[in-house]
């Protein structure tokens, strides 16, 4: 699935069912390896990025079942060390580290990998783990770690808001001896699914989804069933398909109140919105939007998972708009590729400038990271004329049946 065949010119309307969120089940997923009990996931999106998680766990020595929903035993973990050819696709593989050393004290992994959006360090996860006690030793490719006994509590101040770097504390900290605090922590809707899944196995969790987690160590987690809360991003990508092809899509199984600013600027670009308590409709009624100055921010501010989507809004929008990109330095990939297709931009540091045109012409172009990829497709989906699209491996790392919902919106996309 290397290629993808898209007549553009189209209008999006109709009904999307979104899938689960990737960026909770991934995590999830490697958190599983903190119990000997069996866990059933549902809701799991079926990506590459999962399924390259699913053999990371079999490697280690997990027993997974694959029916409607995933069935994990990871009684029988009995390796922990995780090879180049794992880790080096998916940038969560860093999550199995935090795990494995609090139920075995012992870990080894390459440097993780993923999409090359900037230097994504990961220093403040190794520096969360050294302080709740692991020893640390990073040698070329390779880290690793272990801890005598358990880890032990401690108050940790995080110098930059991290995703990544919160949840592998709280995989440490969850098992740990004592109080665990984090402050500064990162409040993503993701983070609060972590946490509600490893409080309904035993953990002791309050205060995720605010500035400071507390989390109470506990001796061992039990078996149990989570349901993966729907993928934020996944929703805000079809809203906007909806917004630059002038339709209407009702995205359903999602969550509203995961999206609230990503909602609030679609509608100053004059989308009409209404919610349900799992649903979303975006009706453009046939207009051109308006261009937005947005700003990438931790949330609850605008995801910088969306910033590749709202510029291409701005490209075919009526007016000048700016977006600043505040979290990783690299993000602007996709770019050349939609000037290749007529979009007028100018890049200066961390912002874009757009100066929005009626429409895009089609074009022979090429994706580089995953939201740059969905980006460009829709981009093909309104554009004028035939595009091929080449090199979207990294679309089905994390969209799930990207081209079937939009087909069954009314794009015509074909795999080559
Ligand atoms: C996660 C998401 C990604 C999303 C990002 C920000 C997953 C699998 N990925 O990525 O989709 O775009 O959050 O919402 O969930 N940083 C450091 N040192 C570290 C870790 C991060 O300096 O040890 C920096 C990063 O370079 C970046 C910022 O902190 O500038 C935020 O990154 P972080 O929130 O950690 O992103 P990820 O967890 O990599």
């Amino acid at each position: 699935m290397n290629k993808l065949c898209i007549k553009g010119n189209k209008n999006l309307n109709g009904n999307v069912i979104i899938s689960g969120s990737k960026n909770a089940a991934l995590p999830i997923l490697f958190m599983t390896i903190l119990t000997k009990e069996k866990i059933q996931i549902s809701n799991v999106p079926n990506l590459t990025d999962i399924q390259i998680a699913l053999k990371l766990l079999i490697h280690l020595g997990a027993k997974i079942k694959k029916r409607n929903n995933i069935h994990i035993d990871a009684s029988s973990i009995n390796i922990f060390y995780a090879p180049y050819y794992l880790i080096n696709k998916i940038r969560a593989s860093i999550w199995i580290l935090g795990p494995l050393l609090s139920r075995f004290g012992r870990a080894k992994i390459y440097l993780p990998g993923g999409c090359k959006i900037g230097n994504r360090p990961i220093d403040l996860h190794l520096s969360g783990l050294t302080q709740l006690g692991a020893i640390i030793n990073v040698k070329g490719d390779y880290i690793s770690a272990y801890i005598k006994g358990r880890f032990q509590g401690k108050y940790i101040f995080m110098e930059k808001i991290s995703v990544g770097a919160t949840i592998t504390i709280m995989s440490a900290a969850t098992l740990a001896q004592g109080l665990t605090i984090i402050d500064n922590a990162a409040r993503e809707p993701e983070i609060i699914d972590i946490a509600k899944f490893l409080n309904s196995i035993g953990a002791n969790i309050v205060g995720a989804g605010k500035k400071t987690i507390y989390i109470k160590g506990v001796s061992k987690l039990t078996g149990g069933k989570h349901k993966i809360i729907p993928d934020r991003i996944e929703t805000g990508t079809f809203l906007i398909a909806a917004t630059i092809s002038q339709g209407c899509i009702i995205c359903q199984k999602t969550e509203p109140k995961h999206l609230k600013t990503v909602l609030m600027n679609l509608s100053k670009s004059g989308a009409i919105i209404t919610t349900g308590k799992d649903w979303i409709e975006l009706d453009m009624r046939g207009k051109r939007p308006k261009s937005l100055n947005i700003n990438t921010a931790p949330y609850p501010g605008l995801p910088t998972d969306m910033q590749s989507q709202f510029a291409l809004l701005n490209t075919i929008s009526q007016g000048v708009g700016v977006i600043t990109e505040n979290i990783f330095e690299n993000r602007f990939i996709y770019a050349s590729q939609l000037i290749k297709m007529g979009a007028k931009l100018k890049i200066k540091n961390n912002t874009m400038t757009c100066y929005g045109i009626p429409k895009l012409i089609a074009s022979n172009i090429l994706c580089s990271d995953l939201r740059g990829s969905a980006t460009l497709i829709l981009a093909s989906c309104i554009a004028i004329g035939v595009t091929i699209v080449n090199h979207t491996y990294h679309l089905f790392r994390g969209y799930d049946s990207f081209p079937d919902k939009l087909n069954k919106l009314g794009a015509d996309i074909k795999i080559i």
